[in-house]
């Protein structure tokens, strides 16, 4: 059984990586995220058949039931895509320790729990994709956490790539800049203080980033960049220190409040 395998496949950039696959001749698509309802309303739009795995990453429980599930099917992983995460604006005091951890939890531990155990199941020229963000690229204020659990899955990503490359497995980590059509900001802002990030500039949409990241996948790259600000903002960072790039961040969401 050919499959691939896309957590956070209920709204925004899993569930675009969801319809693309579909034209993929795959037999099942393994879709995982909490909201049951939407997957099935996936599941309803799409010629593969989508098997549910409505479950919270966040649980260790569920990581467990996803690895069971694997060694009773012994599928054959085509594309593993981890998009499932989330961010928090706002001052680091004010967020509370249950969403910082989970936060930690879900953009890092459930990501490489999920990919490890999949890895047996990965043939060569089977692809990996890590959904990180340009938050990775530079320490982010008022994003705090969230730019380091993205900084930490980008890490992961690069060297695993590495440690996978002669299995012929590809591992790609796709940084996104801002992206339009998807829960991610609106949840993000549901906070004591969003205000401290109130601009989201050059925005992107789903389709675009997704057609781009597949695209890099199959040409085995590395990091996607999924446009020119991603890129630029990639290239700024690596040139310029973290603490001018952060003054910058900062001059730029004062102007925008
Ligand atoms: N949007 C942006 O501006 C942006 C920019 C750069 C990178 N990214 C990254 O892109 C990825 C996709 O985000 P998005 O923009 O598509 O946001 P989104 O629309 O909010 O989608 C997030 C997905 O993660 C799932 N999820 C959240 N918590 C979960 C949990 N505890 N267990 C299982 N699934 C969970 C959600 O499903 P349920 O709520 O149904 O569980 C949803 O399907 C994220 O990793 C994000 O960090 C986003």
């Amino acid at each position: 059984m050919l499959i691939a395998i896309v957590t956070g496949a209920s709204s925004g950039l899993g569930r675009e990586y969801v319809r693309a696959l579909d034209a993929r001749k795959l037999d099942e698509i393994w879709v995982i995220a909490r909201r049951k309802e939407r997957l099935q309303t996936l599941a309803e739009e799409t010629n593969t058949p989508l098997r549910i795995l409505a479950c919270d990453l966040t649980e260790p429980a569920v990581l467990h039931a996803i690895e069971e599930e694997l060694a009773k099917n012994h599928p054959i992983v085509k594309y593993l895509i981890n998009a499932a995460g989330f961010g928090k604006i706002g001052s680091f005091a004010d967020i509370s320790t249950e969403e910082l951890c989970a936060m930690i939890d879900l953009n890092c531990r459930a990501a490489v729990a999920i990919t490890q155990m999949t890895l047996p199941y990965i043939p060569p020229t089977g692809k990996i994709l890590e959904i990180c963000s340009c938050a990775a690229f530079q320490p982010i204020p008022f994003l705090n956490v969230y730019s380091a659990s993205k900084a930490f899955l980008l890490r992961y990503s690069r060297a695993l790539r590495t440690e996978l490359a002669p299995r012929g497995i590809h591992v790609t980590a796709v940084c996104p800049y801002w992206v339009r059509d998807t829960e991610f900001i609106a949840h993000a802002k549901k906070t004591k203080n969003p205000s401290y990030l109130s601009t989201f500039p050059f925005p992107q949409e789903c389709a675009e980033i997704v057609r781009r990241s597949l695209r890099g996948a199959e040409n085995n790259v590395d990091v996607v960049t999924p446009g020119l600000v991603p890129f630029l903002h990639r290239i700024l960072s690596s040139l310029l220190p973290h603490s001018l790039m952060m003054l910058g961040s900062r001059v730029f969401h004062r102007i925008g409040r």
